[in-house]
């Protein structure tokens, strides 16, 4: 069921055209905008209230690092962290974001948890293709945010929602092991 924050309709007023605001708003979602932070940069958008975070991402802000796989909230190619949380942009609606903040593979190394994943990936060679790798690298660093020392077991949970194709699945776990040890040293 597609909401319409209170914020949003606060900044409406301000429009030409404020007196739409009263139409129901399943009706004139070009005519909301929400505003959201992305790699700490502040962002609006009028696209409709349900297009998926991954398009807004992609195709308006040009950051091609998630990735679209499934389309469906299965593969993980897409996940991105909202309030630090590693969700699967696809299946994510524009208009749940408002106020919140999205944080993208593009800005992950400005972290010291981002940063030593990107260091032990490289060294571990933990891709193939590569196109998992971004969702992978987003979900860890949710994880280590949290969680320092994960065991395996929490490892794995972590990641039971990026699926990777080649099979990298090894060099993977080393790496995020890796990043664990030398966040811990
Ligand atoms: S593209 Fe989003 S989970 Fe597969
Ligand atoms: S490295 Fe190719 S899908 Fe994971």
């Amino acid at each position: 069921m597609l909401r319409t924050p209170a914020a949003t309709l606060h900044r409406l007023e301000s429009r030409p055209h404020a007196n739409v605001i009263l139409a129901p708003p399943f009706f004139s979602g070009s005519f909301f905008v929400i505003s959201f932070i992305v790699n700490g940069a502040p962002h609006a958008s009028d696209a409709a209230p349900d297009t998926p975070l991954l398009y807004i991402l992609r195709n308006d802000l040009e950051l091609k690092a998630a990735k679209f796989g499934c389309g469906l909230g299965q593969c993980g190619a897409c996940t991105v962290l909202i309030d630090g949380l590693a969700q699967r942009s696809c299946d994510v609606p524009l208009w749940s974001v408002e106020g919140k903040g999205v944080t993208t593979l593009e800005s992950i190394a400005a972290t010291d948890v981002g940063a030593a994943l990107q260091r032990a990936f490289v060294t571990e060679q933990a891709a193939q293709c590569g196109y998992c790798i971004p969702g992978v690298i987003t979900a860890a660093a949710a994880l280590l945010e949290g969680t320092r020392q994960p065991s395996d077991a929490q490892i794995h949970e972590a990641l039971a929602h990026s699926l990777c194709r080649c099979g990298s699945h090894v060099r993977i776990l080393r790496a995020i092991r890796r990043a664990a040890r030398e966040l811990a040293a």
